[in-house]
């Protein structure tokens, strides 16, 4: 229980209260945080007492506060009426809670935020109309934007582009529809883009990013978009770290302007419409690669050496046409198989006996000890004799 004298302290600019679990307020305690004018800062993220109609309403009428954590604290949606008159507000984090609402009464003038945060919730509005709002101001502040996990549908509005101090988009598992506007590349100070598990259609072309020189972390995988590159060698103003477009259509060529990437620690290209030789750079280019799913694409080719992984990676390459020569096969293979059995109890030439005879048996066990060798997780991929 939340001790009633809390709310005497009329001076308190700060109060944080994260994670201390408290579920009610002592009864008998009258007032609320209208009696606190000087906050500027209240976190109470984790504490189900918030879920209250007249706790809300009290910071209604704080003129000073600027920065509101109410994330985790169970509110439900009439309850959320109660918070209005945001105008002044800054950060607001509504993030995992019970919110079941269109668009939120209190983002009613949005003009001040830099931070909004209501990920994790149950909003089924028309993000175009929310996002208008933000367009209508003179100056927007926002940088940071995260509707991710919720029921959000149609589509992100063509002034997209107006937002020009947005840092992070964070819109995965929603259902929106709809194409993305060209003017998202004039926004210059993007870091992170996140569109995926959408149904989002349309092409994306070289426009998307003419001026994302900032852009770290790229994942618009799982909605039906057509990449579409229309520049030969393009080379995109980025460096990403995070590249994440599985089931997109990609295809049928690798798309080449990857090789640009080469601060990449994440790579997911899977399953999208690629009909290719796998190129060679694909196993130079990526020295802090940790992360690499190329699978569910018609890829041919030779594998090259996956020397390039950090402990603890992952390697798909399942469901594509990759095979080894049969010369480096045996260069390969045995040079690792003998290095790995020095050393290893003589009882293990039952083993090897039978593999000097059949090579099929041979390549599953190289395979077996890549995988039991190294933390690599790889799966079964195809591998041709
Ligand atoms: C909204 O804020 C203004 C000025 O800060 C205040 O006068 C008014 O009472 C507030 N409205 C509500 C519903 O708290
Ligand atoms: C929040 O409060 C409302 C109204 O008192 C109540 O109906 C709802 O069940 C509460 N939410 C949770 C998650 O307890
Ligand atoms: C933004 O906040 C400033 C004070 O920090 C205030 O004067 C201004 O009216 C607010 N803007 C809007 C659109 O409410
Ligand atoms: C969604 O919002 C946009 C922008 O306000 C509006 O043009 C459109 O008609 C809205 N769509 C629906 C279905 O409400
Ligand atoms: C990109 O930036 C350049 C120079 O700042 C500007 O001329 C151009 O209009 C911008 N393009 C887009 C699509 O924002
Ligand atoms: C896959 O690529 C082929 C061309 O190679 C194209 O005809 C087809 O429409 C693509 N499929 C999808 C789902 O984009
Ligand atoms: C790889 O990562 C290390 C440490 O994070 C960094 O210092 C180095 O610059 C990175 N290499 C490349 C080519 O980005
Ligand atoms: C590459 O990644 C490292 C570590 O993540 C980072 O410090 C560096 O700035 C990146 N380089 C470029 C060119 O983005
Ligand atoms: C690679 O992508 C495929 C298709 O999206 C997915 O099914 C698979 O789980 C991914 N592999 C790994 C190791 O995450
Ligand atoms: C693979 O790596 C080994 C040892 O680093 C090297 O001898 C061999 O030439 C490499 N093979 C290819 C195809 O790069």
């Amino acid at each position: 229980m939340l001790p009633g004298w809390i709310f005497s302290l009329q001076n308190l600019a700060l109060l944080d209260l994260t994670n201390c679990y408290i579920s009610g307020v002592n009864p008998g305690t009258h007032g609320g945080f209208h009696s606190m004018p000087s906050l500027t800062t209240l976190r109470v993220s984790g504490n189900t007492f918030m879920n209250s109609s007249s706790l809300l309403s009290g910071l209604s009428s704080l003129s000073n506060l600027r920065f509101l954590d109410v994330s985790d604290c169970d509110i439900s949606s009439p309850v959320l009426g109660n918070l209005q008159n945001l105008s002044l507000m800054e950060y607001l984090d509504l993030s995992n809670n019970q919110i079941v609402e269109e668009i939120p009464k209190s983002l009613s003038n949005p003009c001040n935020f830099t931070t909004l945060d209501l990920s994790f919730n149950k909003f089924s509005g028309n993000l175009s109309e929310l996002l208008e709002r933000f367009c209508e101001c003179e100056s927007p502040e926002l940088e940071l934007l995260d509707f991710s996990n919720n029921y959000l549908i149609r589509q992100l509005p063509e002034r997209l582009g107006k937002l020009k101090n947005l840092a992070s988009i964070h819109l995965a598992y929603n259902k929106l529809t709809g194409t993305i506007p060209d003017s998202l590349g004039s926004l210059s100070s993007l870091v992170l883009l996140d569109l995926s598990k959408n149904s989002l259609t349309g092409f994306v072309t070289e426009n998307h990013f003419a001026n994302l020189t900032a852009l770290d972390t790229l994942r618009v995988g799982d909605n039906k978009l057509v990449f579409k590159v229309n520049v030969n060698n393009w080379i995109p103003p980025f460096k990403l770290s995070k590249l994440s477009i599985g089931s997109c259509s990609l295809g049928p060529q690798f798309p080449s302007w990857i090789q640009s990437q080469t601060n990449l620690t994440e790579l997911d290209v899977a399953n999208a419409n690629i009909s290719d030789t796998i190129p060679n750079w694909i196993w130079t280019t990526f020295p802090n690669l940790s992360s690499l799913n190329i699978s569910h694409n018609n890829i041919q080719g030779k594998l090259g050496n996956v020397t390039f992984f950090a402990p603890g990676a992952s390697l798909d390459l399942s469901n594509n046409h990759l095979h080894g020569t049969k010369d480096e096969d045996d260069d390969v293979d045995w040079i690792l198989v003998i290095l790995t059995l020095v050393g290893l109890r003589v009882g293990f030439w039952v083993v090897i006996i039978p593999l000097f005879i059949n090579k099929r048996w041979r390549n599953a066990y190289y395979h077996f000890l890549m995988k039991s060798g190294s933390s690599f997780k790889i799966s079964s991929f195809c591998y041709s004799m």
